[in-house]
């Protein structure tokens, strides 16, 4: 159970990352060249937004099964696991949660984009930091590897 979703939360952040990125890339391009919002902006959006709610609950369920939350805090992967990583990762998807309401709230299609662009891009920033950190702190990990 537990190898089972180790492998699908660590495999499972391309799909987050990789939506991520082309939502932003699209909601970038949307705001500064003053485009209309597409169904297919909004479908993109949501599908973001879903895939950091799953990646979300099976990190949650993972903070329970994972001996690495069980290290005490002086130790960095225990440290990194139980506080930075939860921490970090948790207030990412809140921003992702608000840009994608924030844009089903305002009617103008460029702030639509601006929201996505601005929420969006703060979780990117916030997420490849987070994996930074772990690289750094936690031995044996790496950015790009599946575990
Ligand atoms: C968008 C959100 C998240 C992303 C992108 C993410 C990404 C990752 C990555 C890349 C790893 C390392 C996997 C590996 O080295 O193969 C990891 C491990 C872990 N994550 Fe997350 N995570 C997220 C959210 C969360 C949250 C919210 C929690 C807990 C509340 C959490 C708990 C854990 C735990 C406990 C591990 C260690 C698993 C183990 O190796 O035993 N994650 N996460």
């Amino acid at each position: 159970m537990y190898n089972i979703l180790k492998s699908a939360h660590s495999g499972w952040r391309y799909i987050v990352l990789i939506l991520l990125v082309v939502a932003v890339v699209n909601a970038l391009s949307g705001w500064l060249g003053k485009k209309s919002y597409t169904e297919g902006n909004r479908k993109l959006n949501v599908f973001t937004l879903i895939s950091a709610h799953i990646q979300f609950l099976i990190g949650l369920i993972l903070y329970f099964f994972s001996p690495l939350t069980k290290l005490p805090m002086s130790e960095p992967a225990g440290r990194y696991f139980k506080a930075e990583h939860a921490v970090i990762m948790l207030i990412a998807v809140v921003l992702i949660t608000i840009g994608n309401a924030r844009s089903k709230k305002v009617a103008d299609a460029v702030a639509k984009h601006r929201n996505i662009a601005v929420f969006f891009g703060l979780a990117v920033i916030l997420i490849v930091v987070a994996i930074f950190l772990m690289v750094k702190e936690v031995p044996g990990r790496s950015f790009f590897g599946i575990s």
